[in-house]
């Protein structure tokens, strides 16, 4: 059996594994840490999204919690006012470039970026930076799936999935910067890639960028 430790995350004292990721042991507690980008099994995290902020005591900065391993006596607090900085301005950052139309988006009502403005009393439309949607394509091209670019939070976890768990690696990032986005290889269509339509990148998509289709009666396509 793992090695239990107790922390403390905001006030509360807690039972976690020794070296598991604080974010992890917070959310099994239901201590909500807003994240889009870990996920349990990807290791090491990529830390990209930079929302999991929060701080421990006598560490001199806010510390992300998705690649901070919890060690006997730790001290946690999810909300500070640097914290609540941080993650206000990283969340700004990804809904900059989000096409926002939630009435019309399949994940609507459980989307991972709807939830972290609940939870953090965050706006989704920018109010700071300019709104600057990505003008991706939607790829129709599969049966049962489609892939909107406008939608992607550049988190990574489809590509994860399709490499680690589909075993097929149709997709990876592509370009720089503003520009960065999820493609396959060579920007074929998915449909003259490897793809097998298995759908791990649909269940792993936190907002609404990977979806299944939904046919006239309701149901989803089938292969
Ligand atoms: Fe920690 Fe994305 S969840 S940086």
């Amino acid at each position: 059996m793992s090695e239990q430790v107790t922390i403390t995350i905001d006030g509360r004292e807690l039972s976690a594994r020794r070296g598991e990721k604080l974010l992890w042991a917070a959310l099994r507690n239901e201590i909500y840490i807003p994240h889009l980008c870990a996920w349990p099994e990807i290791e090491p995290p990529e830390a990209s999204c930079r929302l999991c902020y929060v701080e421990i005591e006598g560490r001199e900065r806010p510390v992300t919690s998705c690649t901070e391993p919890v060690i006997e006596g730790m001290v946690v607090h999810t909300r500070s006012p640097r914290v609540d900085r941080l993650v206000a301005s990283a969340f700004e950052l990804i809904m900059s470039d989000h096409h926002l139309n939630c009435a019309k988006c399949p994940q609507h009502k459980r989307c991972e970026l709807q939830k972290i403005a609940r939870e953090r009393r965050l706006r989704l439309r920018p109010s700071r930076l300019t709104a600057l949607p990505r003008r991706g394509e939607r790829d129709d091209s599969l049966k049962t799936i489609y892939f909107d670019s406008g939608r992607c939070v550049l988190c990574g976890r489809c590509i994860w999935a399709c490499r680690e768990l589909a075993r097929v690696g149709a997709i990876g990032f592509s370009r720089r910067g503003y520009k960065q986005a999820v493609t396959t290889f060579g920007d074929l269509p998915l449909a003259e890639t490897a793809c097998t339509e298995c759908g791990e990148c649909v269940e792993i998509c936190p907002v609404g960028a990977f979806s299944y289709k939904i046919n006239a009666g309701g149901e989803r396509e089938s292969l």
